[in-house]
């Protein structure tokens, strides 16, 4: 299967200034693989037309950082309750939900081309899908608490990325993510970014480590370090790659850097 591109957005200069600085070089130098957009949704729609005619269509699939009852109120949510169409894509939209309470963790792909409303056209820029990775219930206070940074922090920015990139829709061309939990969330932007850009540079390194890799460094980043969840030949492939076995098991993904347990030269052509 053919990668998709990734495309960040987020009108937050100091979010965009973060990923960039997480991300690997060889990333940021080929903008068909991840490009970091410092705008509003709006502008990026204005932007990638011009992109889509040049380079015939493309569907482009969208991730909304949600609540668990599908309302588009507030954020990013509400840029794209704007642009869908207000109230009555809102209507729409929660129907696909089928009105339910979809947990924090769940993810439920919305198909923009069932929506046969008058008056909306979801589709007419080429974006295909709805993402909905709920961050939180409701929007009635932060999700992150400071005295537990890693569960109420890393891991939920960390699990959303994983779930959008890896449950996107196979006819996806790219993806639209905005800073994950860094806004009514409240998680600090740079553990955020940080926990984004390793699910990012996990799905850029695809085919160069095995999945069972991709486990345990999974399992270290988000401090679950498990010794009978090692196998012997992951081991030897960390040594094989060059990602430091004592690295991987003092990390802490509060202060380490990513490239710690990931080096920057795996990374698809
Ligand atoms: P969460 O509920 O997950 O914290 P928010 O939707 O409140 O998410 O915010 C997520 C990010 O979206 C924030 O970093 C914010 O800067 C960004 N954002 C909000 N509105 C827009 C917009 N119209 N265009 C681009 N980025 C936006
Ligand atoms: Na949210
Ligand atoms: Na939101």
């Amino acid at each position: 299967m053919k990668p998709f591109r990734i495309i960040l957005c987020d009108m937050n200069k100091s979010v965009t200034q973060l990923w960039k600085s997480f991300i690997q070089e060889a990333a940021t130098k080929n903008p068909n693989l991840v490009f970091i957009y410092n705008d509003s949704f709006e502008a990026l729609i204005d932007h990638l037309k011009v992109d889509t005619v040049k380079n015939h269509a493309k569907t482009y699939s969208v991730v909304s950082p949600g609540n668990s009852f599908g309302y588009l109120g507030g954020g990013f949510d509400l840029a794209l309750y704007k642009y869908f169409g207000g109230a009555p894509f809102e209507k729409w939209f929660r129907r696909q939900l089928d009105n339910e309470y979809k947990p924090v963790g769940s993810i439920t792909t919305v198909d923009l081309q069932n929506c046969k409303e008058q008056n909306l056209n979801p589709t007419r820029d080429g974006l295909g899908y709805i993402i909905h990775c709920p961050t939180m219930i409701t929007p009635n206070g932060p999700i992150f608490n400071p005295s537990e940074p890693m569960k109420t922090g890393v891991e939920p920015v960390f699990d959303a990325t994983w779930n959008a990139l890896r449950y996107a829709p196979d006819d996806t061309d790219a993806i639209i993510l905005s800073g994950l939990c860094t806004g009514y969330a409240a998680v600090p932007e740079a553990l955020s970014c940080k926990s984004m850009i390793f699910a990012i540079r996990l799905y850029l390194c695809d085919g160069l480590l095995s999945s069972e890799m991709k486990n345990i460094l999974i399992m270290h980043f988000l401090g679950y370090p498990y010794p009978a969840y090692f196998p012997k030949e992951c081991k030897e492939e960390a040594e094989r790659v060059g990602i430091s076995l004592e690295n991987l098991h003092a990390f802490n993904a509060l202060c380490d850097p990513i490239d710690w347990i990931l080096p920057p030269h795996l990374i698809i052509e």
